[in-house]
């Protein structure tokens, strides 16, 4: 049975991947944030010497968009040199590293879904930091997948699904920005998807290692999101109220950090590599907010 550390084990993602990587046979070792802090490099190295694995996945980072353009250190140090230090570690015991990022890399507008080997362009602190992770992981040349996804959200956390479910049954007024296009994605299914890229990535024949995009089916805009969220809500009697949602523009929220246009992500290389499709989004809805 082959083991796995999850780094950041308490996240949204990290909590989900230590059950769809224990339901998929692997033997799991969760390493949350009070464990192991990939920001510190002797600590990183000693645990990964230490345990007898076969995989890191890295599911921790600073994901607080906005207050990265405040803490611009601590982003750097988390989602930049952590990644670093764990794809070090990962290289001198010779195991695969698999390190989650993000479409915020894809901030310039190309009116289609941005695939792997596009030109990246970062706008803000948070997704700079992320690409720079990237880029660091790369040059290791440690073996590496690095999935990047999109508008997560799930059971355990705090997401965009939550925080309009919330708001639509206790007040029922909601005013959500039309100009930001992109792709909803479970938790659920990309801990799962990230389960089986791990086993096949560890059969003895796979030599693929690279960037993939994994996110949910259709894409859409937020404000398109959130009706679909509050009617899927009315259909399973979780909503019974009026609800109002009104379009706005990302602009009206004077957000510090700016969010890509649209960051759509053309998962075409996952399916042809892993044979692993975009789930349907919208079945995730009730679990998430039940
Ligand atoms: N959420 C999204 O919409 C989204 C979209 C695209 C990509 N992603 C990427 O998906 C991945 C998972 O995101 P998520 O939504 O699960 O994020 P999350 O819920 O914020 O979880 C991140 C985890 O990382 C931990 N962490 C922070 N600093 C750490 C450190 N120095 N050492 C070890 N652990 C640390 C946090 O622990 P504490 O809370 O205790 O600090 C938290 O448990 C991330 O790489 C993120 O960039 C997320």
């Amino acid at each position: 049975m082959a083991r796995v550390l999850v780094t950041g084990a308490s996240g949204q993602l990290g909590q989900e991947l230590g059950i769809a990587l224990l339901n998929d046979g692997f033997e799991v070792i969760k390493a949350s944030h009070d464990l192991l802090d990939i920001t510190n490099d002797n600590q990183v190295s000693q645990v990964i010497e230490q345990l007898d694995i076969d995989a890191v996945i890295n599911a921790s980072a600073y994901t607080a968009v906005d207050a990265s353009e405040d803490n611009k250190v601590l982003a750097y140090a988390v989602n930049a040199q952590g990644p670093e230090n764990l794809a070090k570690a990962c290289l001198k015991k010779n195991i695969l590293l698999i390190h989650v990022s993000t479409d915020y890399v894809f901030g310039k507008n190309t009116g289609k879904p941005h695939s792997v080997d596009e030109e990246t362009f970062c706008e803000g602190v948070y997704a700079q930091t992320k690409l720079d992770g990237e880029e660091l992981i790369k040059a290791t040349k440690c073996k590496f997948l690095i999935v990047r996804t999109s508008w997560v959200f799930g059971r355990f956390g705090k997401n965009f699904v939550k925080a309009i479910f919330n708001k639509a049954k206790t007040d029922g007024n909601l005013k959500v920005v039309l100009d930001e296009l992109g792709n909803p994605t479970p938790a659920h299914a990309l801990a799962q998807a990230l389960s089986r890229m791990l086993k096949k990535s560890l059969s003895a024949d796979f030599n693929a290692y690279g960037i993939y995009h994994y996110a949910g089916s259709p894409a859409l805009n937020r404000f398109e999101f959130a009706k679909r969220i509050v009617e899927i809500s009315k259909e399973l009697n979780l909503i019974n109220s009026d609800v109002n949602i009104e379009p706005i523009k990302k602009a009206d929220l004077n957000l510090k950090a700016k969010r890509p246009d649209d960051s759509r992500l053309d998962c075409q290389k996952t399916k042809e590599v892993f044979d692993i499709d975009m789930p349907d989004w919208s079945l995730y809805i009730g679990k998430t907010v039940c």
